[in-house]
């Protein structure tokens, strides 16, 4: 059995407590938040738990094998490196950190202390997205082409971040793990309409190698709430649309073929293919029941989580050269290939 405590009991971390409480292998013992009427709501559901202002009363018990952190990003780091430091597994929410450096520092300590370090990129527990994968891997797609993805709502406004380090980060995320393609430069464009310092609406464009491009649009201030990414691949193409309640995801037999005709050497011609469209069965099982049970199967039995430090790292590092070229009115900057 693993004993597990939680750190934030805001928006998301209730989603976490539920699915920590109802695994079979996990016993939720604590909740710490600063807020005591996050604590009374979370004392209502779960009497058994221990409640306490104090992360330091989580760190020092010595009872609990694992620590979950659901607070804003800005605290991510010092939460996550104080649970390893005391020889704890850690599930850290998306984004794992808000530096390359402290990224880096979280996997060293957890490989050093032989602890697993989880970070909750969710949608890779979601039955469209592994369903994508393994179209992907089956060679279904032919070459990957582009991902072009379009994530826009009405709020939640995050108090500490751009809308990039909020919604992007899904599609980072979403994005590396569907083609785990060397990323070479980001750029992005925004601007901060409201003046309170965070920009609220965004364009990113990723280049990666095999000439593969991706594009990312977010937004918390669009009318309509939509959740569509296309993927490209030489043989067929993705839609996943997240709002669709029984076709997530759409394989389309479409595509483009360039060739040569033997009239007229040298120059290309178009041809436009367009065939059947299915919509595979998926999984549905709540995304991050699937990730509570992968956490726990990694703690159990030694293994590496799908989401990992490594990964973290790669959401890290596009969400940092996004926030430089945000700045620099989307200048490219170059990402760092060798870690
Ligand atoms: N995986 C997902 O799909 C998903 C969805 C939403 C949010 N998130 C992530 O979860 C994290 C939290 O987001 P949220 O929307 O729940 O934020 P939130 O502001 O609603 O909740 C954060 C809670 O943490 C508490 N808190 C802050 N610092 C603390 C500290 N040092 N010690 C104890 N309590 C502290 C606050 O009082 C608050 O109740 C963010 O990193 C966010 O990106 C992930």
């Amino acid at each position: 059995m693993i004993n597990i405590g939680l750190i934030g009991y805001g928006y998301w971390g209730p989603n976490l407590a539920r699915n920590f409480n109802s695994n079979p292998n996990m016993e939720l013992k604590s909740i710490c938040d600063f807020s005591a009427d996050r604590l009374e709501m979370a004392g209502r559901l779960y009497p058994q738990v221990k409640l306490t202002k104090d992360t330091n009363d989580l760190f020092s018990d010595t009872n609990l094998d694992a620590i979950a952190i659901a607070t804003p990003v800005s605290t991510h780091f010092d939460l996550a490196y104080k649970t390893l430091s005391n020889d704890k597994h850690v599930w850290v929410e998306k984004p794992m950190t808000e530096k390359i450096e402290q990224a880096k520092a979280l996997i060293d300590l957890s490989s050093k202390k032989n602890k697993v370090l989880f970070v909750d990129h969710t949608f890779i527990y979601t039955g469209a997205v592994r369903k994508i994968k393994e179209i992907i891997e089956n060679g279904e797609l032919g070459d990957l082409i582009y991902y072009d993805s379009i994530r826009v709502n009405l709020g939640l406004f995050q108090q500490d971040v751009d809308v990039i380090w909020d919604l992007a980060a899904h599609d980072i995320s979403i994005m590396d793990y569907l083609m785990p393609f060397k990323k070479f430069t980001v750029s992005a464009t925004g601007s901060n309409y409201y003046g309170n310092g965070f920009v609220p609406k965004s364009l990113l464009t990723i280049y990666m190698e095999n000439n593969v491009v991706g594009h990312i649009n977010v937004s918390w201030v669009s009318p309509v709430k939509i959740r569509q990414t296309l993927i490209g691949g030489t043989s067929k193409m993705i839609l996943y649309d997240d709002n669709n309640p029984s076709e997530k995801v759409k394989v389309y037999d479409k595509g483009v073929d360039f060739y040569e005709t033997k009239e007229e050497l040298y120059n290309l011609k178009i041809q436009y293919r367009v065939g059947d469209m299915y919509a595979p069965k998926l999984e549905e099982i709540e995304a991050l029941t699937v990730g509570t049970e992968h956490f726990a199967d990694c703690i159990i039995n030694g293994k590496k989580p799908m989401t990992d430090g490594k990964a973290g790292l790669e959401v890290v590092k596009v969400l940092v050269a996004s926030k430089e070229s945000l700045r620099k009115k989307g200048a490219p900057i170059e990402l760092d290939v060798n870690f």
